[in-house]
C-alpha cells in the first residue's frame, strides 16, 4: 500500500452478513481474534499452542478475510469469517459452548478501529451493542484482551465497561506472549504508548457494582 493512501474503515453497521457455525466438533478451548487484519497475532498463537486450541478469526474487510482463509486453509483447527464480529459473535460461538462443551478461552481485540466521533462510537467493537448481546451467554471464564494505542478510545471503553458493571479490569504492560504485530511495532516505533487491559464478561456482572 502506498504511504499516502487513505485507509478507510468499513462501517460495521453496514455489513449485515450473518453466519452460523456448528462449532469445531470437539471441546478444545477456542481462541478468538477480532479484527485480525493479516492474522499475525493468531499465527503467533498457533505456533505456541499447536493443535491444542481451535481458532476463530473475524475480519470485516473481505479482501483481508479472503487472504486469511488462504493463509490458514490447511489448518483444520482454524475458521475465518468475514463480517462484523459484533453481529456474528453469538451465532458463531454459542453452539461451540452448548453443543461441543468448549471453553471460549480468550477473545483478543487488538488495535480496534477507533471511530473518534461521538456519533460513530456505536461502530466500535466494544460498544453497548456488544455488551448487550454477549453478557447472557458468554462464559464468565472467558478472558477478553483489549489493546490499543488510542488513549481516548481506551478510556471510553474502560468507562463503558464500568457503566455495565464490569469493574474487575486488569492492566498489563506487554503484549501477550510477546507477540507484536507490524501494526503494534509501527506504533511503538512512532513512540506511542500502548494501553492494555483484560476483563471478563458474563451474567455475573451487575450494573450497580
Ligand atoms: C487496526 S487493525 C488491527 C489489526 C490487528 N488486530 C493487529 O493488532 O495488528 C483493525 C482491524 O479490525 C478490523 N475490523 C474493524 N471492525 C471490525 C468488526 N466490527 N468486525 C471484524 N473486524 C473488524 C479492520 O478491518 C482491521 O483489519
Amino acid at each position: 500500500m502506498s504511504k499516502n493512501r487513505v485507509r478507510h474503515h468499513v462501517n460495521p453497521l453496514s455489513d449485515q452478513s450473518e453466519y452460523s457455525f456448528g462449532g469445531f466438533g470437539n471441546d478444545k478451548p477456542i481462541i478468538v481474534d477480532i479484527g485480525a487484519d493479516r492474522g499475525e497475532f493468531s499465527q503467533g498463537l498457533m505456533e505456541i499452542f499447536g493443535d491444542s486450541h481451535n481458532f476463530l478469526i473475524l475480519e470485516i474487510r473481505r479482501p483481508l478475510a479472503l487472504r486469511l482463509e488462504k493463509k490458514f486453509a490447511e489448518k483444520s483447527n482454524v475458521r475465518v469469517f468475514s463480517g462484523d464480529a459484533v453481529r456474528n459473535l453469538r451465532s458463531l460461538l454459542s453452539p461451540a459452548i452448548s453443543d461441543d462443551g468448549a471453553l471460549i478461552d480468550t477473545i483478543y481485540i487488538n488495535f480496534p478501529d477507533p471511530w473518534f466521533k461521538d456519533r460513530h462510537h456505536k461502530r466500535r467493537v466494544v460498544c453497548q451493542r456488544l455488551l448487550d448481546d454477549v453478557t447472557h451467554w458468554i462464559q464468565k471464564q472467558t478472558i477478553w484482551v483489549y489493546q490499543t494505542d488510542q488513549k481516548q478510545l481506551f478510556e471510553d471503553t474502560r468507562n463503558l465497561l464500568k457503566e455495565n458493571g464490569i469493574s474487575e479490569i486488569e492492566y498489563f504492560d506487554k503484549s501477550p506472549y510477546d507477540l507484536q504485530t507490524k501494526w503494534e511495532q509501527a506504533k511503538v516505533c512512532a513512540g506511542q504508548e500502548i494501553y492494555r487491559m483484560q476483563f471478563h464478561l458474563g451474567d455475573n456482572q451487575s450494573k450497580d457494582q
